[in-house]
């Protein structure tokens, strides 16, 4: 495991960039593994501002999300389909057809997991997963649980996640109680993993994740056991190591 302790977020957003861009040069039809959340918003910047530079081209890329609401339009601007348009997708010159999300508003959850799975594996793994963590050590949409989960699946968000994601919609009671997300061991797959923390918020769970027993009270200690591991963190976020 490799620790960056980064003087803040925009900081740790460009050295994240950095990482993804070097990925995109000597393999241009990476497939990327997308996250959502405050945390890698400065990495999609700086990957905008690369691209603007000329730096890097999105042409071959393709991307898998790590989650989605259950029942929110993907036009409804908490959906994390709206987010990854309005901080990546539409900045640069990827193809729609490259990018998947899990359809929250599939008829049939349970089949719309099967075929991500289906999806991601047809696609060759990903090569490089972008994660941000929960403030309960949550990494996608998994919640500590009694298990490590593997595929895509549907889970119930705990009432702390809905507490936290609440300061995205006018109301807790708007903030969906369903989601879809990639698993654990799924997430374990991927052949290179950046984990990103900023701020006093995430000290707890991120010292539970990298120096904790491994156990999915706390999903994100499952992160442990990757090969290829970096932890991108400000000295907020590092504060309980
Ligand atoms: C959401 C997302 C996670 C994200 C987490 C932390 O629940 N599903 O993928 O890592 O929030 O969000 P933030 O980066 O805003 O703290």
């Amino acid at each position: 495991m490799e620790i960056i302790n980064v003087k803040n977020h925009i900081e740790g957003g460009k050295i994240a960039a950095e990482i993804l861009v070097k990925a995109i040069c000597l393999k241009p039809s990476s497939v990327l593994g997308l996250a959502t959340g405050s945390s890698p918003e400065s990495t999609y910047d700086a990957l905008v501002e690369s691209y603007r530079r000329g730096g890097v081209s999105f042409e071959c890329v393709k991307t898998v999300n790590l989650d989605e609401y259950i029942g929110l339009p993907q036009a409804s601007p908490q959906s994390y389909h709206y987010f990854m348009w309005k901080n990546l997708f539409s900045r640069v010159n990827i193809k729609p057809e490259n990018t998947h999300i899990p359809n929250g508003l599939a008829e049939n959850p349970e089949e719309e997991c099967t075929r991500y799975d289906k999806l991601i594996e047809s696609l060759g793994g990903i090569d490089i997963q972008l994660l941000g963590i929960g403030h309960n050590g949550h990494i996608g949409f998994n919640e500590p649980s009694a298990t490590f989960t593997d595929g895509t699946h549907v889970v119930e968000l705990a009432p702390s996640t809905i507490e936290a994601n609440s300061r995205f919609f006018s109301s807790k009671n708007e903030v969906p109680t369903r989601a879809i997300t990639m698993g654990t061991e799924q997430i374990m797959r991927a052949k290179r993993i950046i984990l990103l923390a900023f701020g006093e918020g995430k000290a707890e769970a991120l010292h539970h994740a990298l120096c904790g027993e491994i156990n999915p009270v706390c999903p994100a200690s499952i992160l442990q056991k990757h090969q290829n591991l970096t932890v991108i963190a400000d000295e907020d976020a590092l504060s309980k190591m």
